[in-house]
């Protein structure tokens, strides 16, 4: 079988690449296209053969998209104009410019790609942007998917629930139910962990009911999590369909964690709101960009002193002196998930590296924006297979 030639848009540090690389289907990468400095480094490090255009992609012609002649197309387009917590510009953020453009360019190639995967945050699948590129995809006589789904499904125990559309022009063939396909790979987890289930949202799209990422309910226990989020959290750290984050981490000796201890500061001020798991636990929520710099809602932290009761630390802890507390939760030996950790969690395999100048912010930022490389490893066989 002759190689699947891809266009990799957004690079980024290769997300897609690995994950075409770990889908068992022979593909050569004939171009990635990205504008970040920093990740085109990375990715310049990890795959030095791959022609990697530092350009904007709504800068390059339509002829010389034509010259590139592949088969299909992989693309995470900037996330910024669709996440519930930005301001969701959507169409007309000018983020979405390129992407925009692309969709202008796909019905005049000389050649459609065979194949597209594009990914994206929670919050695309109701946007405008989503609806222009079904109605071109519709216009060419493309076939497509669309599906939501989070790593736990595949045994992962991070949360990052994205959105997916696979695409394929019709070859006159009968189409496999892809649909039904999907659910098979990515089964419900154990029930009531409801945040990472797999939903298919074609052939219409539907923009509720596959979350409960974010729940509020109920009031709020010791350390500001509700009722309702211990009881998930528990119930995802049973799941035995998910491996324990344990298999993630990097050994630990001659105190090389130690940089990535959290700070008396960080910790006076952000403890009650810290994601913490143990190296146990099955579940850990979603690495943003901002890690290892944000600590609200940028990915969880590590419990490395298991000698110590979290109720023991927690309990009472307002009512006590800055120095008190300092002393209670510096026995937890909080730390931040290692770059590495982080990379492993999201798929990334051993043979990923990094270039020794990148900084390790740098590294929680573009691995933030990355993608998990399991999930759109078993989307391409699906597609491709
Ligand atoms: C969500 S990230 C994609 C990350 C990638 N999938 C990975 O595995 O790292 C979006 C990427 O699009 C790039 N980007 C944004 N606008 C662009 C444009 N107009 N032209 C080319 N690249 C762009 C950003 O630099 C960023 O790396």
């Amino acid at each position: 079988m002759d190689p699947v030639r891809i266009l990799e848009l957004y690079s980024g540090i290769g997300g897609m690449h690995y994950a075409l690389k770990e889908c068992g289907v022979p593909a050569e990468v004939v171009a990635a296209i990205d504008i970040n400095t920093t990740a085109n480094q990375i990715y310049k490090h990890n795959f030095p053969e791959t022609p990697l255009w530092n350009k904007t992609i709504e800068g390059i012609t339509l002829d010389d998209f034509n010259k590139l002649s592949f088969d299909m197309i992989t693309m995470s387009p900037p996330c910024q104009p669709f996440t519930r917590i930005g301001l969701q510009g959507d169409v007309s953020d000018s983020r979405t410019k390129s992407f925009l453009y692309i969709l202008d360019i796909l019905p005049r190639l000389h050649k459609p790609p065979r194949f597209i995967l594009l990914e994206n945050v929670k919050g695309f699948e109701t946007s405008s942007a989503r609806q222009r590129l079904v109605k071109t995809l519709t216009d060419c006589r493309y076939a497509f998917w669309e599906v939501m789904v989070s790593p736990t499904s595949v045994g992962i125990p991070n949360s990052r629930l994205r959105y997916f559309l696979l695409a394929r022009s019709p070859t006159g063939d009968s189409d496999v139910q892809i649909n039904s396909l999907i659910l098979d790979t990515f089964p419900p987890p154990a029930e009531g962990a409801t945040p990472q289930q797999a939903s298919v949202l074609s052939p219409t799209c539907t923009s509720s009911g596959q979350t409960g990422e974010e729940v509020h309910g109920g009031h709020f226990l010791y350390k500001r999590e509700t009722v309702t989020e211990v009881e998930r959290k528990l119930v995802q750290n049973n799941n035995p369909s998910v491996r324990p984050i344990r298999d993630f981490l990097e050994p630990q000796k001659d105190g090389n964690m130690e940089p990535y201890l959290l700070g008396p500061k960080t910790l006076l001020r952000y403890a009650a709101v810290l994601d913490i798991v143990q190296p146990d636990c099955r579940r850990s929520v979603c690495f943003t960009k901002g890690y290892g710099r944000y600590v609200e809602g940028t990915g969880s932290v590590l419990q490395g002193c298991m000698e110590t009761q979290m109720d023991g630390v927690f309990l009472g802890l307002d009512q006590l002196s800055e120095e008190e507390k300092l002393q209670r939760l510096l026995k937890l030996k909080l730390r931040y998930f290692t770059p590495r950790e982080v990379a492993n969690l999201m798929g990334f395999p051993h043979s990923f590296s990094f270039p020794q100048h990148i900084s390790t912010i740098q590294k929680y930022r573009v691995l933030g924006n990355s993608l998990n490389v399991v999930v759109v490893s078993k989307l391409l066989q699906l597609l491709l297979s």
